[in-house]
């Protein structure tokens, strides 16, 4: 793999790969030493035009853990201010030993122009570029997603795909990278998914995706979900048209108090099927009160952080694959050795 730009037309096998190979980086975490010798003397930059904090310090987190050396690069407070290019910046950032570069950015394609321009040699991995794709959060909601289904059947996490699970991903669909990279991988393993929005944030052309689509997010709750995706209402790229108030939206498209006690109702009484299990996510950062209330955020349900934790583990096989070409068993260094 030499770059990892979006999730339509990711290989199955490829996915199901990564996923393993985040497994066996997981059990790194349990270790005294936590570190893998696996890129020693390899760089990776983190290169982030948007503002970032889980992307960021989990692809660091995930660099030092395979012994990379990282360089951490903010537009703000560079030479960008000046009108440096995307071309020019990534040029120079290279000249400094970059293997790999990690960028975030506004412009949808962006990390698509870095790979395929040829300004560069480093493997490009796609940290978010506009409302296109969020492949590494569609790979860690994936991995929490099988993670949680063998733990139910009591199955091991590898041996478990997605077949059949289903994800509602709520909320501000158009401006959402992280739903388009989810709805391509999820369903590419198996999963079937609604788009549940106001229809003012459902992306014209939805229609042709591989998803059902709802207005009624009760609907789909009584209709029985495995998972609620929750998604962030992104202010930052809202043009107040496509928005409800902020209290209809939270009343109607909001995961709050209300929908999570008639959930555990249903769960205790065994009224919907999966009620018990359904976990809630979200990929952060939350708009607590609004997508997503406190008490759901904060409840035995809630997997925001350990969608954290496991993107950690999912961002070092995505870097192992990237720059020592994985899938050889990272624990043993083998790939870094040969
Ligand atoms: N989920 C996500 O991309 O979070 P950050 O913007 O903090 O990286």
């Amino acid at each position: 793999m030499k770059h990892l730009l979006s999730t339509a037309g990711l290989p199955r096998a490829t996915a199901v790969g990564l996923l393993d190979t985040a497994e066996r980086m997981s059990e790194v975490e349990h270790r005294e030493i936590k570190k893998l010798p696996v890129l020693r003397g390899r760089t990776v930059v983190n290169l982030f035009f948007e503002d970032s904090t889980r992307t960021r310090i989990s692809f660091e987190a995930a660099a030092k853990r395979l012994s990379a050396d990282v360089i951490n690069f903010a537009a703000r407070g560079s030479s960008v201010s000046k009108g440096e290019s995307l071309k020019d910046t990534a040029q120079t950032l290279e000249a400094m030993g970059a293997d790999a570069v990690v960028i975030r950015h506004a412009s949808s394609g962006a990390a698509e122009q870095l790979a395929r321009s040829g300004w560069i040699d480093a493997g490009v991995v796609n940290a978010g570029d506009g409302t296109h794709e969020h492949p590494t959060q569609a790979l860690l909601d994936a991995f929490t997603l099988r993670r949680h289904r063998a733990a139910v059947a009591g199955t091991d996490p590898a041996g478990t795909d997605l077949a059949g699970m289903r994800v509602a991903i709520v909320g501000d669909v158009l401006h959402s990278r992280v739903a388009r990279s989810n709805l391509w991988l999820l369903t590419t393993l198996g999963a079937d998914v609604t788009l549940v929005a106001p229809p003012t944030l459902v992306p014209v052309g939805a229609g042709g995706w591989p998803a059902r689509i709802s207005y009624d997010l009760d609907e789909v709750l009584d209709g029985g979900v495995d998972a609620v995706m929750m998604l962030r209402v992104q202010a930052e790229r809202m043009q107040a048209a496509f928005f409800p108030t902020a209290r209809e939206y939270a009343r109607r498209w909001g995961f709050d108090a209300a929908r999570l006690a008639a959930l555990d109702r249903a769960g205790a009484a065994g009224a919907r099927a999966a009620a018990a299990e359904t976990i809630i996510m979200h990929p952060g950062p939350m708009n607590r009160g609004l997508e997503i209330a406190a008490e759901a955020a904060d409840s035995p349900r809630s997997t925001v952080l350990a969608q954290v934790r496991n993107g950690v583990s999912v961002r070092m096989a995505v870097l192992y694959h990237l720059l020592a070409g994985g899938p050889d068993d990272p624990s043993t260094g083998s790939a870094a050795d040969a």
